[in-house]
Parts: structure tokens; C-alpha cells; sequence
């Protein structure tokens, strides 16, 4: 062991003894599918029956977020027949993180047993003919951020040390979520979601960049959670909810509480979405 802090060399001991302490407040089966539930929308934990919550505080190594809208929760309990683990907020780059610490709850849902990893959160939109309120569903994703999840000595027990990511975004459940959407009468865009540092929104200049680079929404969240889950071989469903044209396409500013607003003003369609996203997996054998 060398001497000093490193990101990761107990990594994969504060993985274990995060799930340790999660399998013993919440006994009963294993999730299979976790969820993260990004801003306004997470509501959804509130869903799951017979469920266990479980503040980010009583876990040993998680995080704790402080953006309003996030509220820091565990919970774990069963939807449309699955039992599901979700995180009801997120700790972002912005608030001090390294990306390893932004994506250490996701490691941890992974840990517990989850196979898929649904990763949700509030974007801008890049193309000006996606109104708020807009779902999209992530094809890939670019990733702006100034660090990256996996940066650090690797452990193998967790994965490889160089994950590929031409799957990223599992493509038969790509396939499946469009299915589905399409069954539910639910609009689904589909498209790339670049990672930028935040904590401002872009400027005008960078959303006209991002446009040249082939995306189509920017966040601030995301990539290190889909870097972890691809590390340690789960797979991964990526939906963006649109909640603002990025800065500059109608010259209108910006503001975390249209963000929120809209969240919550699509949380019906993005939560039937959801519903029929667990129904899917289930009747795909996609969970077996
Ligand atoms: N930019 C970056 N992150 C965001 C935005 C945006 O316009 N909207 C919601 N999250």
C-alpha cells in the first residue's frame, strides 16, 4: 500500500462496506435495476412499494448534495414487479467532487447486485426544435468534464482498466425504451448528451460548439455514473429530461428553477416512461 490518500486504492473495500450497510437496513431481495434520478425527478423513488429509505448520511462513503431539488435518499423497494434501488439525487463536479465521488453511489447499486443502471437527469436542449419538456433518450454521450471517474490506479476486482465504450448505451435496450415509448404514445427523442462542468450554464458561444460537436443536450451530471457502471459491466438506459432550450437558441436566460419546473411539469410522462421501461425488462427476460 503506498503511503498517503489515493482516489482509489480501497476503493473497492468502501464499495462493499457501502452495500454491507445497505443490505443490513434494507433486508429482502437484491435490486436488479438501479435507478438515478436527477433533477425534479425524483419523485419516482416515492413509487416503489414496500420500500426502504435510507438517508445518504446513514451510508458509509456516500456523498451528500446539496443542490435544492436533489434530496439525498436511498430507497430501495419494488415497481411493475422489479425491485429497484434508487438514488433520489446526486452529488455533482460542481459542488467540489471528483468524479469518482459523483459516481461512488452508482458503484455501490452495481455492487448490490443491480445488472441495469437507468441514469436520468434535466439537460439543456442543443436542437431548436425540441420544446422543454422534451425525453430524450441518450445514444452516447461526450464527455466535457475536467476529471474523469476511472482517473486513479485501477482495481480489477471492479473492472478493466480500459473499459470500452462503444456500447455504452446498451443498444437492444436503446431498441427496447423505443419500443416502449412508442406502445405508450410517449415522444422520445433520441440523441448525444455531452457533460459539461457547470456550475454556470453555457454561454451562447459554448452551446454553438457543443451544436458543431453533434450533440443534442447538455448537463452537468451523468458521464461518471455510465463510466462506473460500463467499468464494472452493468448495462446502462440513459434518459434526459429536456427542461430549457441551452443558452442563447431563444435568447431567454436561464435559471435552476425553470429546470425544476419542467421536470415536474413532465414527471407524469417521464414516470410512465419509467413504468413501462421495468415492465419491458421484465417481460424481455432482459433482467434474467
Ligand atoms: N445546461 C447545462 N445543464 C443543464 C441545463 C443547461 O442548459 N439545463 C439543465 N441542466
Amino acid at each position: 500500500m503506498t503511503s498517503g490518500p489515493t482516489m482509489s486504492d480501497d476503493l473497492y473495500e468502501r464499495v462493499q462496506t457501502a452495500a454491507g450497510a445497505i443490505r443490513k437496513a434494507a433486508s429482502g431481495p437484491a435490486p436488479k435495476v438501479g435507478l438515478i434520478l436527477g433533477s425534479g425527478l425524483g419523485g419516482y423513488a416515492d413509487k416503489l412499494t414496500g420500500a426502504k429509505a435510507i438517508d445518504y448520511g446513514d451510508i458509509p462513503g456516500f456523498p451528500r448534495s446539496h443542490v435544492v431539488g436533489h434530496k439525498g435518499r436511498l430507497v430501495i423497494g419494488a415497481r411493475e414487479g422489479v425491485t429497484c434501488a434508487a438514488l433520489q439525487g446526486r452529488v455533482h463536479l460542481y459542488e467540489g467532487h471528483s468524479a469518482a465521488t459523483a459516481a461512488f453511489p452508482a458503484r455501490v447499486l452495481i455492487a448490490l447486485g443491480c445488472k441495469v443502471l437507468i441514469v436520468t437527469n434535466a439537460a439543456g436542449g442543443l436542437d431548436p426544435s425540441w420544446p422543454p419538456g422534451t425525453l430524450m433518450l441518450i445514444r452516447d454521450h461526450i464527455d466535457m468534464l475536467r476529471d474523469h471517474a476511472l482517473r486513479g490506479p485501477n482495481d480489477e476486482r471492479l473492472g478493466p482498466r480500459f473499459p470500452d465504450m462503444t456500447k455504452a448505451y446498451a443498444p437492444e435496450l436503446r431498441a427496447l425504451v423505443t419500443r416502449i415509448a412508442v406502445a405508450a404514445s410517449i415522444t422520445l427523442q433520441e440523441g448525444i448528451y455531452v457533460a459539461m462542468p457547470g456550475p454556470t450554464y453555457e454561454t451562447p458561444s459554448e452551446v454553438r460548439m457543443l451544436q458543431t460537436l453533434g450533440a443534442h443536450a447538455t448537463g452537468m451530471s451523468t458521464v461518471p455514473e455510465v463510466c462506473v457502471a460500463r467499468h464494472m459491466g452493468a448495462r446502462v438506459i440513459g434518459i434526459s429530461c429536456i427542461t430549457n432550450q441551452a443558452a442563447g437558441i431563444t435568447g431567454a436566460e436561464l435559471s435552476h428553477e425553470e429546470v425544476t419546473e419542467t421536470a415536474t411539469r413532465v414527471r407524469a410522462t417521464f414516470e410512465r416512461l419509467l413504468d413501462g421501461i421495468l415492465g419491458g425488462l421484465i417481460s424481455t427476460g432482459e433482467l434474467s
